[in-house]
């Protein structure tokens, strides 16, 4: 939804040991998936783990919109009755992705290719996002889009009348234009193939196998090369979503930084597409395991048991790992400015077009509460200290993990640290507060 209720300022202080388990919700980016592929296929599809945040209700919302019925049976367990590829119904009204860039873009690949028009908008910051990256390739499909200066939202899409396969190359590494191109492609009859020189997120064309659809994922000097076969029956099913490792970061980075903590997080996604920050901590001396290691709804997920590291040091990240860790950026910029020496974090730039310009929100901030850093186009340095100096409000610009971060960030700085809005926690995470709470991190919500 887009209207936002009033700020939410909320304070973060330094904390005793982080301890005890912290179960996050299900994966975001599976959970939007799941709604979709369960509104284009017949019979019904059972979710289970599915996360309650509001971008995933505002996707629910959105496919009841299409036609699909999408009922709550319980805590995270949905089900969806499908209409089937190219099944979709024209919206009675516009559709509201709130604050969710994923929600907004793979719902536009999903309808681009049925004969309906759907206008779409989201909140401030999601109609300040380019849309252009996603009506460029469905327009080869045939899709029509009219929406503000630059691409942005609201937008009406008309999708094609007679849909005709696609090739894309990806200009710019980005599962959700990626998704969006294969999910338009379902209903065009024919191959629709997207190269990616740098591998994202795989969970759509895990999935729409899944679901029953012909996807083949070939690896060449030119980069993965996925071949959707259109027009496919795909039949309802059940879906275990794992937790998501990008909620699981917050919890896991502040034990890396509390001294003394030791906690446990289950079941978290262990996706090869989406392990760069796991990957990055243990090269800067983190001390997790991963203890239980199996294979849930089609996804590798373990158990990650995280101790207090003192002697984090700083690391360089490559260019080819910042598609595996885009959401991490943020909190691993909190770890850095904790550890010892400096961290360079190199391929950045898609940050800036995120829920905030990322990098520029968390430099503001980082700087606000005493952190030395660059910042540049496509790389972002931050500078590690003994213990960061804190007492700082920092904005986090309609931005669930800009808020998270800095709630990190405050647990170990020498005085408090402040956002001035965390409502966008909500998003993503609504269990956040409690989680942590449970953990032991003192984080209280301010006074109005
Ligand atoms: C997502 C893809 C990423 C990521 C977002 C979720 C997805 O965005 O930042 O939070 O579920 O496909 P981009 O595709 O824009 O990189």
């Amino acid at each position: 939804m887009s209207a936002h209720g009033t700020p939410i300022p909320m304070t973060a202080r330094a904390s005793g040991p982080l301890t005890g388990v912290a179960e996050v919700p299900g994966d975001k980016s599976i959970s939007h998936r799941a709604l979709i592929l369960g509104a284009l296929s017949v019979g019904e599809t059972h979710v289970t783990g599915l996360l309650e945040g509001q971008d995933v209700l505002d996707t629910a919302e959105a496919m009841r919109a299409f036609g699909a019925e999408v009922t709550r049976v319980g805590t995270g367990e949905w089900r969806v009755h499908g209409v089937g590829v190219g099944g979709f119904a024209e919206p009675q009204q516009v559709i509201d992705c709130g604050n969710s860039g994923t929600g907004v873009r793979l719902i536009m690949g999903a309808m681009a290719t049925t004969p309906i028009s759907a206008t779409f908008t989201g909140d401030a910051s999601l109609n300040s996002r380019p849309m252009g990256r996603i009506t460029d390739p469905l327009a080869l499909f045939g899709t029509q889009a009219v929406g503000r200066a630059g691409g942005r939202l609201p937008m009406t899409l008309v999708g094609a009348e007679s849909p005709v396969p696609v090739r894309y190359t990806l200009p710019m590494p980005s599962a959700q234009v990626k998704s969006a191109v294969l999910l338009a492609g379902l209903n065009a009859p024919g191959d629709t193939v997207v190269i990616e020189p740098e591998a994202t997120r795989d969970h759509t064309e895990r999935m729409l196998r899944g679901f029953g659809a012909q996807v083949a994922v070939e690896d060449t000097d030119a980069g993965r090369v996925i071949t959707l076969t259109g027009q496919p029956e795909l039949t309802g099913q059940r879906v275990a979503v794992p937790r998501d490792p990008s909620s699981a970061a917050f919890p896991v980075c502040a034990a890396l930084i509390v001294p003394g903590s030791e906690i446990t997080v289950p079941g978290v996604s262990r996706n090869p597409t989406r392990d760069g920050l796991f990957v990055t901590l243990l090269e800067m001396g983190a001390d997790i395991t991963f203890e239980n290691p199996r294979e849930e709804g089609g996804e590798p997920v373990a158990d990650l048991r995280v101790r207090y590291s003192p002697d984090l040091h700083g690391v360089e990240t490559p260019v080819e790992r910042a598609a595996s860790m885009i959401d991490e950026f943020p909190v691993l910029s909190v770890v850095a400015a904790c550890a010892k020496g400096t961290t360079v974090m190199r391929g950045v730039k898609e940050l800036r077009v995120k829920e905030s310009d990322r990098i520029d929100a968390m430099a503001r901030g980082l700087e606000a509460c005493g952190v030395r850093l660059e910042e540049e186009d496509d790389v972002f340095t931050v500078h590690g200290m003994a213990q960061v100096p804190g007492g700082a409000t920092t904005h986090s610009r309609l931005d669930h993990r800009i808020a998270m971060s800095f709630l990190v960030l405050g647990l170990v700085s020498k005085s408090p640290i402040s956002v001035d809005d965390g409502g966008p926690i909500a998003t993503s995470f609504p269990t956040f507060e409690g989680l942590m709470d449970g953990l032991g991190a003192i984080i209280s919500r301010d006074p109005a």
